[in-house]
């Protein structure tokens, strides 16, 4: 049997780092407020004339050197964003452009904080389906585009940044035990766009818009979606919560993240928790997180992992992976 295994990972953050009091210096809130109700210190601001592909390229670069592989053995190109360079090219094919790859598919997955589980989950699926031995799968974005920075609920929560993973098909030998993507549920319900959404955008709208939240309704969502669809995912795979390593979740707000853990029963310490630094980058906050908790040894070889996110939409969905 096949399965796709990570073989590398990156990641890549713009250098000017925004801490809380920076905000308050603009904003109606402080440091302890945000601190208190999003466990967020600081986040990453790109500047005015980076952009997502560019994130995104230098993350994908470092996942390749990670993986030991040159660019052209890529043979498909998978990028989450919800904050595309343009509305058409692709982004993925941008990137893929940069990198010097000239063949293979290369597409852009739009399910905003989701992203980066959803394109796992379809790349994983092509690899299996025999459409090539290795994908990029990448989650990047540039989200201080879409804040308006006068909503003091909203411009706190977000910053810029992009992880990227290097995924190859291996054979499992009969009777071993498999490493690679071991199972995965992905869900979307399009009835609560009003709770998350940006009011125009590029395309059909021909408007540039903005984020908007009901920040308390979507945590609420966030919750009892993401602890259900983790209690499918290990139903589905017969695993006690027991049984998992790490959980890297998508990094939206700590108080999501503990109370997620608390109801599944699981301790913080076995919780990789990047978003005091990083603060919510949307569709790649769980390979950030990933790549962090890989460089600094903390996930080894064999681990089991559990990847979660929710986000706008509502899409959500979770995956399982023994590194
Ligand atoms: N600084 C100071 N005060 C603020 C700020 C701020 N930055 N933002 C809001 N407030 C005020 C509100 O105006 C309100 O004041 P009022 O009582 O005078 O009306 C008060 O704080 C409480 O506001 P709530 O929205 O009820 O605060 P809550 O405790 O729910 O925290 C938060 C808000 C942090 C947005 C929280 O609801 C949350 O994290 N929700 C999840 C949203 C999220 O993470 N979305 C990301 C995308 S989806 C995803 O990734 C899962």
């Amino acid at each position: 049997m096949v399965h796709a295994i990570i073989t590398g990972t990156g990641s890549a953050l713009p250098p000017r780092r925004v801490a809380n009091d920076e905000l308050a210096t603009r904003l109606d809130t402080s440091n302890a407020w945000i601190r208190e109700r999003t466990g967020i210190a600081a986040r990453r601001i790109a500047d005015p004339g980076t952009t997502t592909g560019d994130l995104a390229t230098e993350a994908a670069a470092r996942a390749l050197e990670a993986a030991g592989l040159e660019a052209s053995a890529i043979d498909l190109v998978v990028l989450a964003t919800a904050t595309p360079d343009r509305t058409f090219p692709a982004t993925a094919a941008r990137v893929q452009a940069r990198l010097g790859i000239t063949r293979g598919p290369a597409f852009d997955i739009a399910a905003v904080c989701s992203g980066f589980v959803y394109a796992l989950t379809v790349a994983d699926s092509l690899l299996r389906s025999g459409q090539g031995s290795r994908a990029l799968v990448i989650g990047a974005e540039t989200f201080s585009r879409l804040l308006d920075w006068d909503d003091r609920a909203t411009a706190v929560l977000f910053g810029d940044g992009a992880g990227a993973v290097v995924l190859e098909a291996r054979e499992t030998p009969a009777g071993a035990s498999p490493r690679g993507i071991l199972a995965a549920r992905l869900h979307a319900d399009g009835r609560h766009e009003e709770l998350l959404y940006v009011d125009g955008g590029p395309g059909s709208t021909g408007t540039v818009g903005k984020l908007r939240m009901a920040g308390r309704e979507v945590f609420r969502h966030a919750v009892h979606n993401l602890a259900g669809v983790v209690d499918e995912l290990l139903a589905a795979t017969g695993l006690p919560i027991a049984a998992i390593d790490w959980v890297i979740p998508h990094q939206a707000n700590l108080r999501i993240i503990e109370a997620t853990a608390r109801k599944l029963g699981l301790p913080m310490t076995r919780v990789v928790v990047t978003v005091d630094e990083h603060a919510n980058t949307s569709a790649a906050s769980v390979p950030l997180a990933l790549d962090a908790a890989v460089r600094d040894g903390r996930i080894r070889p064999g681990d089991l992992c559990l990847l979660e996110a929710m986000g706008g939409g509502f899409t959500w969905g979770a995956l399982l992976l023994r590194m």
